[in-house]
């Protein structure tokens, strides 16, 4: 394969990040691009020499490589099964799904099929995130310390629950997920919502949540979020461990320890470019550095499910290890 035929289902915010990526790569064809909103589609494809379909199965007959599913979190499932059955790779973006049953269903084809496959946990990219990786490998986490610190995203579908699974699923899962990579699996949860929603039309979603988290290593951790704020604040990730402080994010990376205090400053633009171009290289089979498999973004989302149904229940929730593969 010379080229990747790619197809786009969801022409929104996140769409138009990926075309625009994905338009600077001279071995990527955006082909075609649909929308259940059809000026949305439009609207994409006249910034790039896309085509607009009418809906997926159209979109799927134009003998595409790879689909990028860029749909709101209650859109998943159905594009999901119709991209594996045409035999396309397969690129999500997060949250997977609303809920565990679909995106579980998606997993056990994306298996069957053998796809290549990639979640849109585009942190895993970072060279901030690369180098807490490395100082960390040798250096057991204590205490964690996650946070999404911002205001309320301007998609209608945000602030209400059965739309957007709520903050923790839909925004921190970049946090958890970055946790996970860095510390590594969580067997234990307990969280509490504030139960006050947004100041926003329609909003049934917790404007903070709170939550403790225990990880299999030992690690203890929280995870605080909030879009009650005029602006994004914050989202990142402190990690402690034995004579160490590392601060790491969307604004980079702080180090301190014995030897002083040291940054790498924040390059969000390189972390989502390196998403998409590891993603092309597998499809196209040069290249295998895929960070966040969809059977990898599961993990993530199971993790988010579970600190969101804490939050309701107000009861801890343990996460069962993982199964051996193959199992
Ligand atoms: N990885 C990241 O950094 C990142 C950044 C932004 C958004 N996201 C995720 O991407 C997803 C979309 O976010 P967005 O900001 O682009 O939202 P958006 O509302 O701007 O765009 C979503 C688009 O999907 C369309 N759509 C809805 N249902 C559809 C369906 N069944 N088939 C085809 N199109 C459908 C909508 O009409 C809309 O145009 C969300 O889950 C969000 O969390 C990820």
């Amino acid at each position: 394969m010379r080229v990747c035929r790619v197809g786009l289902v969801g022409a929104g915010g996140v769409a138009q990040r990926h075309a625009r990526v994905l338009a600077g790569f001279d071995d990527v064809r955006i082909v075609g691009v649909t929308d259940v909103v059809a000026e949305a589609a439009a609207r994409l494809a006249g910034t790039t020499e896309a085509r607009v379909f009418a809906d997926v199965p159209a979109l799927l007959s134009a003998d595409l490589d790879a689909v990028y599913v860029c749909v709101p979190p209650f859109a998943h499932g159905e594009t999901e099964e119709a991209v594996l059955a045409a035999g396309a790779a397969l690129f999500v973006e997060k949250p997977l799904a609303l809920d565990r049953e679909t995106a579980t269903r998606i997993d056990r084809l994306v298996e069957q099929r053998g796809a290549v496959t990639a979640v849109g946990h585009y942190w895993r990219y970072l060279a901030a995130v690369d180098e807490a990786r490395l100082i960390l490998a040798d250096r057991p986490a204590r205490l964690v310390g996650g946070v999404w610190l911002d205001k309320v995203p301007p998609v209608g579908w945000w602030p209400r629950r059965d739309r957007s699974g709520g903050p923790i699923v839909e925004q921190a899962a970049h946090v958890l997920d970055l946790a996970r990579y860095l510390v590594g699996e969580v067997t234990e949860v307990w969280a509490v919502g504030n139960g006050t929603p947004p100041d926003v039309d329609g909003a049934d979603v917790d404007g903070a949540t709170a939550a403790a988290l225990r990880f299999a290593t030992g690690a203890v951790g929280t995870l605080g979020t909030t879009c009650a704020l005029g602006w994004k604040h914050r989202a990142g990730l402190e990690v402690y461990a034995d004579g160490l402080a590392l601060s790491v994010g969307e604004d980079g990376l702080l180090v301190r320890d014995a030897d002083g205090e040291r940054r790498m400053p924040g390059d969000l633009e390189q972390g989502r470019t390196s998403v998409d171009r590891a993603f092309v290289d597998a499809v196209r089979g040069i290249g295998a550095d895929i960070r966040v498999p969809y059977a990898e973004g599961l993990r993530t989302h199971l993790l988010a499910l579970a600190v969101a149904e804490s939050a309701v229940t107000g009861r801890p929730v343990r996460i069962p290890p993982l199964e051996p593969a193959g199992v």
